[in-house]
């Protein structure tokens, strides 16, 4: 049978450095799994009145059945209530579709635009984007941010690489894989483009409850233009396995109702995300959070000992991150960022994902969660900084 040639071109470097790990730990190495960004690998748990209300709504709620395609209405309403209490949002229920995981809703959404499509996105990007786009013949054109100033967005860039084919414009805030948390009038400033150049905002909101010094704000709450946001469980409440996430518009002329359409149609085909999550996540999506106070507070511990860590190396430095759990280290040696990466793997055992993978802003970087307990990432990180020592003879 022949293979797609769409799918020969995607790529998922988060993952695909695992064919390589996974040669290495053979050998006998111990290794350091600093790549996936999922908190329950390490010291973070799903909280307990998630796991509680799952076990009665497959025993007491019998959610076992299949729910409507575009999620269960009472989670739908729950949300709407979610982005109201958080964000002073109003959203209406019946455009809301959720998803397993916001995976699925990327690769819902790049399936319903037309193949040539062009859609900005931040440089460097969660591949996910760019390898759905490539699969489905949609240009994701990169747009960039600037490391010196923590990341931020480029707003000048954004305005240069707008085109007649350019429909929407993608922001990730908090951002993953660089940590940056865009201060509102970034935001503003990016949806003030989109509504001149009629431009479809999608924002990736996932990480949204997980900034350090606070100061973050919902895209839709700084602005009246068409907000597709994506959001889930999987970072928020520590449940990354659960699979579930939505997309929702919020678009109040209507503009985008053909696009909404083909989306829930897409939907249709897959019958629907997994009833069960959806009735427990229904349950407790309301509730205090203030668990996340605790998590916040390590993971702020954790990213600033990592950076700090980084910036003692010759021929590395790293911007602190604000949010999410993510550090992207620029690498200034002579040394291409996917040999750097895979030879750390193999002298050190600690496992870093290469930043070409992130897009074109990527190259000469790595990411690494932050993720870890101290003692873990020091042990790691010594091991590092050994190999970076003999390493150091050619600093560009
Ligand atoms: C920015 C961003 N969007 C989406 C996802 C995918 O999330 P989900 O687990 O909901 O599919 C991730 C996962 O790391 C992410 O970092």
């Amino acid at each position: 049978m022949e293979i797609s040639t769409n799918v020969s071109k995607i790529k998922y470097a988060i993952r695909d450095i695992l064919i390589s790990a996974k040669e290495v730990e053979k050998t006998g190495k111990k290794l350091y799994y600093f790549n996936i960004g999922d908190p329950d690998k390490y010291d973070f748990d799903t909280p307990q009145f998630l796991k509680d209300a799952l076990v009665e709504a497959i025993t007491v709620d019998k959610a076992n059945y299949y729910s409507e395609s575009m999620g269960d209405s009472e989670l739908r309403t729950e949300i709407v209530n979610r982005q109201k209490r958080l964000w002073g949002t109003e959203l209406n229920p019946e455009k809301i579709l959720v998803t397993a995981g916001v995976s699925e809703a990327i690769s819902i959404i790049s399936g319903s635009m037309a193949p040539g499509t062009e859609v900005l996105v931040p440089s460097p990007v969660y591949p996910s984007y760019l390898s759905y786009f490539t699969f489905h013949d949609i240009c994701g054109i990169e747009y960039n941010t600037q490391e010196s100033l923590d990341w931020q967005p480029d707003i000048d860039d954004i305005r240069n690489k707008i085109t007649p084919k350019t429909q929407a414009l993608l922001i990730i805030n908090p951002n993953n894989p660089t940590g940056a948390v865009y201060p509102p009038k970034s935001v503003k400033a990016i949806t003030d483009i989109a509504g001149e150049y009629n431009l479809l905002v999608i924002s990736d909101e996932i990480y949204d409850l997980l900034t350090y010094e606070g100061g973050y704000k919902s895209t839709a709450s700084l602005t009246d233009v068409p907000v597709l946001e994506l959001n889930g469980i999987s970072k928020t409440l520590l449940s990354p396995g659960w699979r579930l996430g939505w997309a929702n518009l919020r678009d109040e002329d209507e503009k985008y109702s053909h696009l909404w359409e083909a989306m829930n149609k897409q939907s249709r085909i897959r019958l629907c995300a997994n009833s069960p999550i959806q009735k427990a996540v229904a349950k407790v999506l309301n509730n205090d959070m203030n668990f996340l106070i605790e998590v916040n507070r390590k993971l702020k511990e954790r990213a600033t000992y990592f950076a700090k860590r980084i910036n003692e190396m010759e021929g590395l430095s790293a911007r602190i991150p604000q949010g999410a759990f993510y550090s992207f280290p620029r690498i200034d040696l002579p040394i291409d960022d996917t040999e750097f990466v895979l030879k750390v793997l193999k002298e050190t055992g600690v496992v870093f994902v290469f930043g070409s993978g992130f897009g074109a802003l990527g190259k000469q970087h790595f990411r690494s969660v932050v993720l870890p307990e101290i003692k873990v990432m020091e042990e790691a990180l010594n091991h590092f900084e050994l190999f970076m020592k003999n390493l150091n003879l050619s600093v560009k």
